[in-house]
């Protein structure tokens, strides 16, 4: 094992011989900690997906991991009654099903960590609610009794925006092998994710980093990663805001035009006990001038830090950063390259479909061209939402790469690259002597 003699000897060496890009530290020995099993529980609005990973260390000191188990766990923790044992019930049965996949001897089991990330369903609950949750959740998984994976405090939280961007962002990075190599800075990529109730950006500027910075060591070497997560930006959410903002400016209508609708498609709601009815437009340019009150940049005297990209959001540029996404954005532009059958749409090809698109009529749309009734709207709203909200962060459309694979390993999610944070972090921490 090395000493830690040794250690300080190589930080030395680095710091008068080195003319690093890079802070490196060395990493600990891998025969001298855990068993290279580690437990992510992503507890979502609708589910709780169970992902058991094990791996080993590469050459150059970076785990390779494998998904040793996957399983989608209904309902979502949330919809759980908080006042009764629902929720020791729930985590119960989730262990149980660990502990029948796990292929190692139960004696092993608690040096396995075990972590419950919560994740945008719950931010938008109430504190009381959420408070009262993640209370219940830590003392269950602390009783060994029930629990015999290693947990500790901070193993089960609500991630940030912040935190579920940089984790999106090591998961893309992390399978593009960026970690893997010597790599420049230059060869990492950004990430953009659009959900249904935020929009997240992570990406490693050029520039240094005002504020939204996210440190991440991995393999012993730190990566300063700029993160933003825009709550209220992800695409369901921004259909319910052009709703509310058409409203606001017809306050007495019960019948109200939307543009980023499609001709023939009618959604009725009620909004103080008045039924509004919301009749679709299909006029791109009306529809993009909507979405454009939410995507400006404030005026330069209200944004500090500067540059701003949408409101007084402080982004350092992009350049020429190149950007994966997934996800909705990738869904979307496969939808379109069915309607225009044209699969390799750039995103400027994707904001002329959508404009044609948006003119056409909801029951030719549903009937001839086969899109369910549920996206028939939504894909007109999408195809303009997207493109402009790229756009108003800076990313040049022919930097956009969309997909669902990176070197034909799928991106679900950030659980990977959650598993990679947690596991140097740990392994660092050990190292350090800061843990038993
Ligand atoms: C949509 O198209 C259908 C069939 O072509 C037609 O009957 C209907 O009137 C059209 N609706 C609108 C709003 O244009
Ligand atoms: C919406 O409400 C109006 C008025 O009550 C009704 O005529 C219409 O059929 C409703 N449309 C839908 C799609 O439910
Ligand atoms: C969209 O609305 C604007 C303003 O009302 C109008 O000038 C334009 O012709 C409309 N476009 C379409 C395609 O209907």
């Amino acid at each position: 094992m090395a000493s830690k003699n040794t250690f300080l000897c190589f930080i030395l060496a680095l710091h008068i011989f080195g003319n690093f890009k890079l802070n490196i530290i060395e990493t600990l020995p891998i025969e001298s900690y855990a068993d290279n099993f580690g437990i992510i529980l992503d507890a979502g609005s609708s589910s709780t997906k169970i992902r058991i990973y094990s791996w080993t260390y590469g050459p150059e000191n970076v785990p390779a991991f494998i998904e040793e188990f996957y399983k989608k766990f209904s309902p979502g923790i949330s919809d759980l009654d908080v006042h009764s044992k629902e929720i020791e019930i729930y985590l119960r049965e989730i262990i149980s099903i660990i502990e029948q996949e796990l292929d190692i001897i139960p004696e092993r089991w608690a040096t396995i960590p075990i972590y419950f990330m919560a994740t945008a369903g719950m931010r938008l609950l109430d504190e009381d609610t959420t408070g009262a949750i993640m209370t219940s959740v830590n003392q269950v998984l602390s009783d060994v009794d029930i629990n015999p994976f290693m947990f500790e405090e901070g193993n089960a939280r609500i991630l940030s925006g912040e935190e579920e961007a940089l984790f999106a962002w090591l998961t893309v990075n992390y399978f593009n092998n960026y970690f893997a190599s010597t790599s420049s800075l230059d060869d990492s990529l950004g990430l953009v994710e659009i959900g249904g109730g935020s929009a997240q950006i992570a990406f490693i500027p050029e520039d240094p980093i005002y504020a939204g910075k996210m440190p991440a060591t991995i393999a012993g070497r730190e990566y300063g990663v700029y993160c933003h997560s825009f709550l209220s930006f992800g695409a369901t959410l921004i259909a319910e805001r052009i709703a509310e903002h058409l409203i606001r400016e017809n306050p007495h209508a019960h019948t109200i035009n939307n543009p980023c609708m499609l001709k023939g498609d009618e959604r009725n709601g009620t909004l103080n006990d008045k039924i509004i009815s919301m009749v679709g437009g299909g006029n791109a340019s009306l529809c993009e001038s909507v979405l454009r009150h939410f995507l400006s940049p404030a005026d330069p005297d209200m944004c500090s830090p500067k540059p701003c990209t949408i409101g007084q959001v402080y982004q350092p540029p992009v350049k020429d950063r190149k950007f994966f996404t997934f996800g909705l954005t990738y869904y979307l532009a496969k939808d379109f390259a069915t309607i225009t059958g044209d699969d390799s749409l750039t995103w400027q090809g994707l904001r002329e479909s959508a404009i044609e698109y948006c003119g056409k009529n909801y029951s030719d749309v549903v009937d001839t061209l086969g899109i369910s009734p549920k996206f028939a709207s939504r894909n007109c709203q999408d195809g303009l939402y997207v493109p402009m909200l790229l756009s108003a962060l800076g990313i040049d459309y022919d930097n956009v790469i969309v997909g669902k694979q990176i070197q034909g390993q799928s991106v679900k999610s950030w659980s990977v690259g959650a598993m990679l944070y947690e596991e140097e972090r740990l392994r660092y921490l050990v190292f350090s002597g800061n843990q038993v």
